[in-house]
């Protein structure tokens, strides 16, 4: 015997049914369709809870007031990317002329000019803006002494938006939060190593204070160890701030002067070196070919990973690909692994990291 309510085929079905069915299907179907885009990542899903952009080396030649089109890209690309914050790790300005020495009036010609380009758009945007020294800004050499004293003269003026930790020495050597991440510049603008004073400082914040957060991030201008050619000498080469970061948890050093991307990894700490926006990139150690112009993209997504990628100018919109990176940088004193190989056996992928 058949049951008719379940095997009635729909041609039996009085015409106001099939009508109520016909549109119960079609809601159905829309829901399902509602759905499906919903479970899409959207532009905010895939940014992380706490997104950085970071833009590095922006100057020309000595004493120059000019910037390339590569500055505005990036600057007009950060805005887009709508990040918490805005590292610069240096060399903003052209400074650092020996013969003849640049004259107050120079340098702060070359501040204006910085600041019509990138800090007043940035400032526009709504974005806080956090800079460290470059050797081209602000060297610690006996030498630029002006120069150092123009520099902490324009960023006391624009002081970030963030909730500071330690500000005392602003704009050199400073600590501050952005969500739970916890931020410190070091004033590294000489080769060699690092002051025993800031070494401390370093580790004292990091000892305090640095457990509170979920991630800890340094940034300076020059490197620990180096990252391209024609730099190979140009780095700090301090095994002591070595186990600083170390100890300390550090996620992330983030710096400038070699004017070329790497997301390297070493001992448990993420090394990137950022490319640059202006004049001279280099090869990376061991290569040939001069990388494109670029910025870097932080994302710190709330369930723990850190994801790094850098877009390639001019239009900032295109993604570096690890696999265009060599596998390691080899210098005398250090190797970088890239950082999604030194994630073997650890959750990590292209942009995520081995979660500690
Ligand atoms: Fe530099």
């Amino acid at each position: 015997m058949h049951d008719a309510g379940v095997s009635a085929p729909p041609s039996r079905l009085a015409p106001g049914l099939r009508t109520s069915l016909l549109a119960v299907l079609l809601l159905a179907i829309l829901l399902l369709a509602t759905d499906a885009s919903d479970a899409r990542p959207t532009a905010d899903e895939a940014r992380g809870r706490t997104r950085v952009v970071v833009l590095s080396d922006f100057n020309e030649s000595y004493g120059s007031v000019h910037y390339s089109s590569n500055v505005d890209g990036a600057v007009a690309r950060a805005i887009a990317l709508a990040p918490d914050l805005v590292i610069s790790t240096g060399d903003m300005v052209a400074g650092q002329r020996l013969a003849p020495p640049l004259d107050r009036e120079e340098v702060s010609a070359m501040w204006r000019a910085f600041h019509r380009r990138v800090s007043d758009p940035l400032a526009a945007a709504g974005l806080a803006f956090a800079v460290t020294p470059g050797n081209h800004d602000a060297s610690s050499g006996e030498r630029f002494r002006l120069e150092r004293e123009v520099y902490r003269e324009q960023w006391l003026a624009r002081r970030p938006a963030v909730e500071f930790v330690d500000a005392t020495d602003y704009p050199f050597q400073y600590a501050f939060r952005v969500g739970d991440v916890l931020f410190a510049s070091l004033d590294a603008t000489y080769v060699g190593h690092l002051s025993h004073a800031a070494k401390n400082w370093l580790r004292d914040l990091l000892g305090k204070v640095g457990p509170d957060y979920r991630h800890r991030v340094v940034f300076s201008h020059i490197p620990l160890w180096p990252f391209s050619v024609g730099r190979e000498s140009d780095f700090l080469g301090d095994p002591e701030l070595e186990e600083i970061l170390q100890h300390g948890q550090v996620d992330l050093h983030l710096t400038g002067h070699h004017h070329a991307y790497y997301p390297g990894y070493k001992d448990g700490v993420r090394y990137v070196s950022q490319g640059c926006l202006g004049a001279a990139p280099r090869p990376l150690i061991g290569t040939k070919e001069i990388p494109a112009r670029s910025l870097v993209v932080i994302d710190f997504d709330p369930a723990g990973p850190v994801r790094v990628e850098a877009y390639a100018g001019p239009g900032f919109a295109q993604v570096i690909p690890r696999s265009m990176l060599p596998p390691r940088i080899e210098s005398r004193r250090a190797t970088f692994v890239r950082d999604d190989l030194a994630a073997s056996g650890a959750r990590a992928g292209p942009g995520g990291i081995p979660e500690r």
